[in-house]
C-alpha cells in the first residue's frame, strides 16, 4: 500500500479512536519549569529593519546569520578545507540477495596523505539502476561503523575509536549488524532511494580527547597550538565530512545528486541540519531527536541546557559556545534559525514522545518559528499550528512528528521520512510545494 495511504488510514483510526489530541497537552504539566524568552527574529536585521525580498534574505540575513552561528555554536571550517580524491574500492552488484549495487568508496579527507579516510558505504536499488535510473539518496553519519547498520558480510570492518559504552560490551568482531534495527537498507531501496553512509569517528573520533586524534591537526593553521574560540568543533568537521562524501556523490552517475537528502539521528541530527545549513547542495534535510544544539530552542533550557551539552561534550561544539552556559538568552541565535538557514529546501523535524531530554516541544516550537521564514520564502511551509497527535506525521514544505516511545530511531520514523521524501523528489510535487 501507498506510504502516503498507510499515513492518512492511521490518522482516521486514531481519529476515530479518540486519540487525536495534539500532543502538546501531553507536555503542558511540565511547561511550568520553562521561563519566559524572547526568540530573536529572523527576518529583522540587527538594525532593526526587516527583511523586505527574497535577495534580503538569500544575499543578506542568511549569511549573516549563517557567520553567527558558525562563531558561536559551531564553529569555522577552515578556509580551503577539502578533501580532493578517492577510490572506489569495493563494487558488487547483486549485494543483499540481489536487490543491491553496494560500493564502498575511500575518500582521502587530507590532500596527498593516506589517512584520515571516510570510508562511505552507499547500497543503490539495482533494479532501479539497471533501468538506467540515477537515484535519490539518504546520506547520514553512523555512530559506530559503517558494519554495523546491516549484517551484510562483505562491507569492511575498520577498527576505531569508540565513546566509552557504545558497543554496550559487545566485542568489535561481533558487532556486524549491531544498529541494523535504525537502519532499513531494505525498505529504503524497495522504494526506489539508495542509502550511503559513513562512521562519523572516520573524521573525528566522538570522545573528549577526538578533536587531537581526527581531522583537525590535518587542516590547522602553522604553528597553532590550541582550538581558537571559533575553530570548528566535531559537528562541524561531521558536517563538513558529508560534504565530502557529497562531493564524490556528484561525480557517481548511478546517483541523483540533485536528490540527497541528509539525516541523522540525535547527534548526528545536530550535524545533519548544520550540513544543510553550510551546503546548500542538500536538497533535504531531517533531524531525528536531534534536541539541543539541533532543533530544540536553546532559551527555553528544557531538558539537555547549553551548559549540560558543552560539559558533557566539550569537543562538539566551538569554545564560544560555552559562553552562553547558563546565558542561553545572550545567544544572538536561537535554533530555529538554524532551520531558517535550510529554507526553502524540504526539512523535517522528529521528536520522540519520552525523550525529555531533547526536549519535544522545543523541537516543535523550532518548526513553527522557522516556518515564517519558509512562509516568506512563499513555499507551503509548515501546514498546523499545534503539535500533531502522537504517531501522525504532518508535513508540506516542512514536516514533524512525535513518535510514541523513547529517543531512537524507528521504521516508524523512516517511513515518516520515505513518504516526505517521495512527495518532495517527486516529478509532480511543484517547486515550492
Ligand atoms: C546525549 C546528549 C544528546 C545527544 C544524545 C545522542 O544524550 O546529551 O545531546 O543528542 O546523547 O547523540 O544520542
Amino acid at each position: 500500500m501507498d506510504l502516503g495511504l498507510r499515513f492518512w488510514l492511521s490518522g482516521l483510526k486514531n481519529f476515530l479512536l479518540g486519540r487525536s489530541k495534539p500532543a502538546s497537552m501531553y507536555y503542558r504539566p511540565l511547561e511550568g519549569n520553562v521561563q519566559e524568552y524572547k526568540l530573536p527574529d529572523p527576518l529583522e536585521f540587527p538594525d532593526g529593519s526587516t527583511v523586505k525580498t527574497r535577495g534580503d534574505w538569500m544575499e543578506r540575513r542568511r549569511p549573516e546569520i549563517l557567520e553567527m552561528f558558525e562563531e558561536n555554536v559551531y564553529g569555522k571550517v577552515p578556509e580551503g578545507a577539502r578533501a580532493r580524491d578517492h577510490e572506489i574500492v569495493d563494487k558488487k552488484d547483486g549485494a543483499l540477495d540481489g536487490l543491491a549495487i553496494r560500493k564502498q568508496v575511500s575518500i582521502f579527507l587530507a590532500p596527498g596523505k593516506p589517512q584520515p579516510i571516510l570510508n562511505l558505504l552507499i547500497y543503490l536499488p539495482r533494479d532501479v539502476v539497471k533501468a538506467k535510473k540515477n537515484v535519490p539518496v539518504f546520506l547520514g553519519l553512523n555512530f559506530v561503523g559503517n558494519h554495523t547498520i546491516n549484517d551484510d558480510t562483505g562491507i569492511f570492518m575498520h577498527e576505531k575509536y569508540f565513546p566509552e559504552g557504545m558497543l554496550r560490551g559487545t566485542p568489535y568482531s561481533q558487532s556486524r549488524g549491531l544498529r541494523s534495527w535504525r537502519w532499513p537498507v531494505t525498505s529504503i531501496l524497495d522504494q526506489g532511494f539508495g542509502l550511503a553512509t559513513a562512521f562519523c569517528g572516520d573524521v573525528v573520533p566522538d570522545r573528549k580527547d577526538g578533536l587531537s586524534r581526527g581531522i583537525h591537526p590535518h587542516y590547522c593553521r602553522e604553528g597553532q597550538g590550541q582550538r581558537e574560540p571559533d575553530d570548528w568543533g566535531a559537528i562541524a568537521a561531521w558536517a563538513w565530512g558529508l560534504s565530502q562524501a557529497m562531493n564524490y556523490l556528484e561525480g557517481d552517475g548511478d546517483v541523483d545528486a540533485t536528490k540527497v537528502a541528509v539525516f541523522g539521528h540525535s547527534r548526528l541530527g545536530k550535524t545533519a541540519l548544520w550540513a544543510a545549513a553550510m551546503d546548500q547542495r542538500f536538497a533535504m534535510a531531517i533531524a531525528n531527536d536531534s534536541g539541543c544544539g539541533g532543533a530544540a530552542l536553546s532559551r527555553r533550557r528544557f531538558g539537555e541546557t547549553v551548559r549540560a551539552i558543552n560539559e558533557s561534550f566539550p569537543h562538539w561544539f566551538c569554545k564560544n559556545f560555552r559562553e552562553y552556559n547558563g546565558r542561553e538568552d545572550a545567544l544572538p541565535v536561537d535554533q530555529h534559525m538554524l532551520l531558517a538557514l535550510i529554507a526553502p529546501r524540504p526539512v523535517y523535524v522528529a521528536s520522540a514522545q519520552k525523550d525529555f531530554w531533547a526536549d519535544p516541544h522545543g523541537e516543535f516550537l523550532s518548526v513553527l518559528h522557522a516556518n515564517r521564514v519558509y512562509k516568506f520564502l512563499e513555499t507551503t511551509g509548515f501546514p498546523a499550528k499545534d503539535m500533531p497527535p502522537f504517531n501522525q506525521p504532518v508535513f508540506a514544505r516542512m514536516g514533524y512528528h512525535v513518535r510514541r516511545g523513547r529517543h531512537d530511531m524507528t521504521l516508524f520514523d523512516w517511513k515518516a521520512y520515505i513518504s516526505f521524501a517521495r512527495k518532495h523528489f517527486s516529478k509532480k510535487t511543484t517547486k515550492n510545494a
